[in-house]
């Protein structure tokens, strides 16, 4: 039988209506939450998702700045700028976009972005709090990825989930998310051995390593969840890191690349931006 698709475009649609209605609120209130996008350097990815963002806050009534650098910008050009935002309170939130140009060090710079700002979750301090489950702002693809588990109602409490990939921005802070939502949670990574047969044992399976394709349908349990968080290109075509016809046919419930994860991850980033302009008026 063939997967159900987890449609993450129709869902986003959703939840930036029902942000666009508290933006309205908010305005009501005297407060218009505003979003400052820096972006370093001329990656086109990365221009891409910026120019995604900006256009999806605008389209949610949230009010956008945006800081360009060159790819020869300093650290404490970007620090310079992240601390008059700080001390904006016209600004809810601060986003950098990664990577930053080569030699540049992110952990230096993302540290500067004030607690109460760091919409993208990204800071030691932000991965801290979810880590220890307390109140903090909590990575946008990772946020998306659970909205989009929890929009199909099933259960995720004792479930058995894998998380193929261990980065800083989806793998580790997707572990500490499905932990929090009681799953029993396992990252595999480059050197994990047996790979296929641990995902093959998941009720939930997340792919989130930028290989097109990786994930075949024998690393894949009947009737599992498949979420596909890469974003490849091949042959001009976007592809995730599943092997969508293949894996569909065993899956119970699948999202598709494109149309899946993406659209989600920045309307989380819209939420996390409307839930920072909310706590600027307690
Ligand atoms: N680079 C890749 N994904 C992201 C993201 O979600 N936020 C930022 N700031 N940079 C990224």
């Amino acid at each position: 039988m063939s997967a159900k698709i987890i449609d993450g475009k129709a869902l986003s649609i959703q939840v930036k209506q029902n942000l666009k209605a508290e933006v309205e609120k908010l305005k009501e209130q005297g407060v218009k939450p505003c979003l400052a996008v820096i972006l370093a350097g001329a990656d086109p990815a990365s221009q891409v998702y910026v120019k995604n963002k900006i256009r999806s806050a605008e389209e949610t009534g949230i009010i956008s700045l945006s800081f360009y650098f060159d790819n020869d910008v300093t650290e404490e050009e970007i620090i310079t700028t992240i601390k008059k935002l700080n001390d904006d309170k016209t600004v809810h939130g601060i986003l950098v976009q990664l990577p930053l140009p080569k030699g540049l060090d992110e952990t230096r710079v993302l540290k500067e972005i004030s607690d109460e700002k760091d919409v993208d979750g990204f800071s030691a301090y932000s991965v801290g709090q979810l880590l220890l489950g307390r109140e903090g702002f909590v990575s946008c693809t990772p946020l998306g990825v659970l909205e989009l588990i929890k929009s199909t109602g099933e259960t995720i409490s004792g479930k058995d989930a894998v998380i193929i990939g261990r980065s800083n921005i989806v793998g580790k802070p997707l572990l500490a998310l499905l932990l929090r939502e009681n799953a029993t949670v396992t990252i595999c990574h480059s050197k994990t051995q047996n790979l296929a047969e641990k995902a093959s044992r998941a009720d939930i399976l997340i792919a989130a390593i930028g290989k097109a394709n990786f994930v075949g349908a024998d690393m894949v349990k009947e009737g599992a969840i498949v979420i596909d968080v890469g974003i490849n290109r091949v042959d001009g075509k976007l592809v995730g890191d599943v092997d969508f016809e293949a894996v569909k046919e065993k899956a119970k419930l699948i999202t598709p690349v494109p149309g899946g994860v993406g659209p989600m991850t920045i309307a989380m980033l819209l939420n996390n931006t409307v839930i920072s302009a909310k706590n600027s008026l307690k």
